[in-house]
């Protein structure tokens, strides 16, 4: 039997919570914001389509059959609130805080920089220094100027000099507060739901731009590494990679295959290009998929959490041996989290992960933080504001914050771990 009590997290391990701006900042104005006004009332429609097999879907049905369900709007205000909710991460004992900048707020115009944006992420990391919580920021967090996309965005190659006009810019402003950068988050899920499954703007079906979307993604990231080790040589830059911990439901040379080639596209070609462009990788685990006769994963159907994903936290563990192993990099969990409107799963889910991570840690190996997905409750994309993942729920008639009862158990956690340190 693992005994937790032996097996110390290290000293300085990073303690903390993940947010995106669109999700929670408020009155963005992106591709997304202009995407979610035209969609609302046909994703509205098609709720009870995509989430009527829910077994909790009784529960959520009149807000998923809402459009103002799928409106960011004020989103939870976390723009003008930040303070608020920084006190909160550090109730929760918490160290670090990864965020968002939204490009679309720090160059509205091409070329035009807003000071007040570019002033307002100054207050914001300040404030979170103030309050010893590294900053974590992530450059890209699927949201652009309207102006960019419309230029084709990493669809066209030749757009990938704003790109870079914008990662300059943020690192000039910012980049000596910064100890780490996560340059792009979840190129493969970007790529794979706007430009495959065409579930997301700008609900492309091709699998050409697919492939375009995902190498331009790349050539980005490893164009803004080089720019920023040019810039600011101590900052350890990264990216928050979406990675699924990928199994055979029965043995077989056709379900091999298959898991293969998912593995191979979806964990893998993305780390292996910029593998000499990352000096850390920052894992964001939410699935275990099994394979038998399709190219399409079939899961166990419980346990699911709300949005009924298959829940396995457990396979954190063998997946962070499986990316040591192939790059040899420090590690570090960007995101890990579950959508549980009745708080009643999370509290495992968290127990499993930090035993997961210590087992890692007992392997050696160099895992060097975890961000929970999410802090707060926020906006949960096409899924809009049903799902539940924060620590903190929000209630966004008030705005007010409440800290759920796994949010309480995990920082008592924290504190417990960081006295022993
Ligand atoms: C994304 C988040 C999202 C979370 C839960 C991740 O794929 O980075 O923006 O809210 O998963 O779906």
């Amino acid at each position: 039997m693992f005994d937790m009590a032996k097996h110390p997290f290290p000293k300085d391990f990073l303690w903390g919570a993940s947010t995106a701006a669109h999700q929670v900042e408020g009155h963005t104005l992106n591709q997304w914001s202009v995407w979610e006004k035209q969609m609302a009332d046909e994703l509205a429609c098609s709720a009870d389509k995509r989430f009527g097999w829910l077994p909790d879907y009784a529960k959520f049905k009149s807000l998923a059959t809402d459009p103002k369900n799928y409106i960011s709007g004020a989103a939870i205000e976390h723009y003008e609130r930040y303070e608020a909710d920084f006190d909160l991460a550090k109730q929760l004992h918490l160290n670090a805080f990864r965020f968002s900048i939204e490009w679309s707020r720090v160059e509205p115009q091409p070329g035009e920089w807003d000071e007040q944006a570019i002033t307002h992420y100054r207050r914001y990391i300040a404030a979170l220094k103030k309050r010893h919580l590294e900053p974590i920021p992530t450059l890209w967090h699927w949201t652009m100027p309207v102006w960019f996309t419309d230029r084709g965005g990493f669809q066209k190659r030749r757009n990938l000099v704003f790109f870079e006009r914008f990662v300059a810019k943020m690192i000039e402003e910012f980049g000596s507060e910064f100890r780490y950068v996560l340059i792009l988050n979840e190129p493969n899920v970007y790529a794979a739901f706007s430009y495959l499954q065409g579930n997301w703007p700008p609900q492309h079906h091709s699998l050409l731009e697919t492939v375009a979307v995902f190498m331009n993604l790349k050539r980005a990231h490893c164009r803004a590494y080089k720019l920023i080790k040019e810039l600011q040589p101590a900052i350890q830059v990264g990216c928050a990679a979406q990675l699924s911990y990928i199994q055979l439901s029965k043995p077989g040379l056709l379900p091999s295959i298959y898991a293969w080639q998912y593995a191979y596209l979806w964990n893998w070609w993305f780390l292996n290009r910029t593998r000499y462009c990352l000096d850390f990788i920052g894992l964001n685990y939410y699935f275990t998929d099994y394979f038998s006769n399709s190219w399409r994963p079939i899961n166990p159907q419980t346990p699911i959490n709300d949005m009924g994903w298959y829940l396995n936290p457990g396979g954190l563990y063998p997946l962070l041996g499986e990316v040591y192993k192939r790059y040899h990099k420090p590690l570090i969990i960007t995101e890990n989290g579950v959508p549980d409107r009745g708080d009643k799963v999370r509290k495992w889910w968290l127990e499993e992960s930090l035993a997961a991570m210590q087992k890692a840690l007992q392997d050696g190996l160099p895992l060097f933080g975890y961000l929970y997905w999410s802090l707060l409750d926020n906006f949960e994309w096409d899924s809009g504001w049903w799902p539940k993942f924060g620590l903190i729920e929000v209630n966004r008639q008030t705005m007010e914050r409440t800290i759920r009862p796994s949010g309480r158990w995990f920082g008592r956690q924290v504190a417990i771990y960081r006295r022993r340190q």
